[in-house]
């Protein structure tokens, strides 16, 4: 939740800053920061649902595991194609994290969100049936957003 704020806040002060000089390109640019960002929003929303019930902050729900499980994968399965255009990294604009590696490197980053979506499939798969099987299908899930951000994402 705080983490939420404080990147909300974050994200509003950039906005400020490139209102004043945008122009319509970097306004598109933000954009599609912003888009990415919203979704990963909604990775971080529905991943917590379930870890609250995978270490026992929340008492397991089955219903509420599977809607979970099931929009990551929804949410992983939107075409990246709209919202990583080029000159949108770190090095280039303000208000983004994300790394100008992603441009050089997309095979990898598609590799990437595939094991993410890979492991969100597992978890629909699982979520749904008990608390050990939610369990089980949390590490590769987690383990899946973290790969990711470690090689691009910066601090
Ligand atoms: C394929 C790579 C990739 C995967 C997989 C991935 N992320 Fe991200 N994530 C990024 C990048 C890059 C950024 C920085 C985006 C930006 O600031 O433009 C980011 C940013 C974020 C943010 C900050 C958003 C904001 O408002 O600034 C959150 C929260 C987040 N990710 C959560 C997750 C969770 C949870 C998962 C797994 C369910 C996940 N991510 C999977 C690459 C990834």
């Amino acid at each position: 939740m705080t983490f939420k704020l404080i990147s909300t806040a974050a994200l509003v002060v950039a906005l400020g800053a490139s209102a004043v000089m945008a122009d319509g390109h970097s306004k598109a640019l933000m954009g599609a920061v912003k888009a990415r960002q919203g979704q990963m929003q909604l990775y971080a929303h529905n991943l917590g649902v379930l870890g609250a019930m995978a270490k026992g902050d929340v008492a397991y729900d089955a219903a509420a595991a599977q809607a979970a499980a099931d929009n990551l994968v929804a949410v992983s399965g939107l075409n990246a194609m709209t919202m990583w255009p080029q000159g949108s990294d770190s090095t280039s604009m303000e208000g983004t994290r994300a790394k100008a590696e992603i441009w050089s490197n997309f095979p990898d980053v598609g590799a990437k969100a595939g094991a993410m979506a890979e492991a969100s499939v597992a978890m629909a798969a699982a979520a749904g049936s008990d608390l050990a099987s939610l369990q089980a299908a949390m590490g590769p899930l987690g383990g899946a957003c973290g790969a990711c951000h470690k090689a691009y994402r910066s601090k």
